[in-house]
């Protein structure tokens, strides 16, 4: 069958893709077979990762499409697994053939099975979930195929449900409350990871992020899977409320009525110490940035927004560099990969906002 599309170069990989494709936000779904230009950086932190942070050996990208990130994977962090490139759609499993011949990928099968029935027959040590909107009709699937240490890599685009815009909805599919708010791209990581976690722990498994974040428009979580009940408890014990007091600013850890959620570090800074960007990624300026603030970033839930805090105290905001100083004079201060104006810090609102008002003089 001759194949419809253009061939595109994302990274240092050749793909041919559909004629219709998304170049930004969560996409449409124009024909069977779905690219977004946009999510090359989701890609790139997916080479990164695999060529700095997780050697698994058999692997799965189980909702491929065109198969853009498991043939980049293959193409540009080259090792010693075998990598299974699957999508339910079989004019995407076509394309995925394509795209593993043009890269002359030898250590890539290519599957057109539904995860779920694929996910009852073999496991692996990295399985990677990228549906359209939610993960959650596919965790299970996905913790049952994980071998007993493996890496659940997941992007959620349903944003909206998870910071608030809808908070029935996240009742009802991650049973936690959420609550838009200044950092609520924050609690909807948080939810999301907290959910995975309570599933887990069901399944006497316990999980560790290796590095979670928001981008664009969407989750993207790597966590590492890990077997036993013990480290459930471990996992479990991270998880709990937060309370936000829209007047005052505060942030109240531990309880109130947003969550449950993950309370614990977002990102392993040990494994990604080492994580460089290599030559040759889609978006290598972008890639550097987040590395930096990724390892910058001080394990504190809950960041600030310097507006947020501004339109508190009735104050302009103050110039960045100046704020960062007055809060390093009173204790730990980061900036954040979550909002080019937050800031986290270790300190008690009340020094936050007397930091705020000296930095505005
Ligand atoms: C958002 S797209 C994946 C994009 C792709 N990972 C990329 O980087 O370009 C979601 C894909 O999941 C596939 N899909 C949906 N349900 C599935 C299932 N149960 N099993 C396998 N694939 C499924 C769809 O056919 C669709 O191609």
């Amino acid at each position: 069958m001759s194949l419809e599309g253009t061939i595109i170069k994302e990274g240092s990989t050749r793909l041919l893709v559909p004629p219709l494709i998304s170049e930004r936000g969560p996409g449409r779904v124009e024909g069977k077979v779905f690219f977004n230009r946009q999510m090359a950086f989701n890609r790139d932190v997916a080479v990164v990762m695999f060529r700095s942070v997780i050697q698994p050996r058999k692997c799965l990208d189980a909702m491929a499409a065109t198969g853009a990130r498991g043939v980049r994977i293959c193409t540009e962090a080259p090792g010693e697994y075998r990598f299974l490139i699957n999508d339910r759609e079989p004019l995407a499993g076509e394309y995925i053939r394509e795209n593993v011949r043009l890269n002359s990928i030898g250590n890539a099968e290519v599957g057109t099975a539904d995860l779920r029935c694929l996910l009852t027959r073999e496991v692996f040590d990295y399985i990677d979930l990228d549906p359209f909107g939610t993960p959650i009709p596919f965790l299970p699937a996905a913790l049952q195929g994980m071998t007993r240490k493996g890496v659940l890599a997941v992007t959620a685009t349903d944003t909206a449900s998870l910071c608030g815009t809808h908070p029935g909805k996240c009742r009802r599919r991650y049973l936690a409350n959420s609550q838009r708010s200044p950092f609520m791209h924050e609690s909807g990581l948080r939810i999301l990871i907290g959910t995975i976690v309570r599933m887990a722990a069901q399944e006497d498994r316990g999980i560790s992020p290796l590095l979670c974040y928001y981008a664009d428009h969407y989750f993207r979580l790597f966590l590492r899977v890990r077997e036993g009940a013990a480290a459930a408890d471990v996992a479990l014990a991270q998880m709990g409320m937060m309370a936000y007091d829209r007047a005052t600013g505060e942030r109240r850890v531990g309880e109130g009525s947003m969550g449950p959620m993950w309370l614990g570090p977002l990102l392993d800074h040990g494994a990604l110490a080492e994580a460089a960007a290599p030559e040759g990624l889609a978006c290598p300026d972008r890639v550097e940035r987040y590395l930096e603030l990724w390892r910058e970033e001080l394990d504190v839930p809950f960041y600030y927004e310097t507006d947020e805090l501004a339109a508190m105290l009735g104050l302009s905001p103050p110039g960045r560099a100046e704020l960062l100083r007055a809060l390093g004079d009173k204790g730990r201060v980061s900036r954040t990969t979550f909002s080019l104006t937050g800031f986290r810090t270790d300190r008690p609102l009340e020094e936050v906002l007397e930091a705020f008002r000296s930095a505005c003089q």
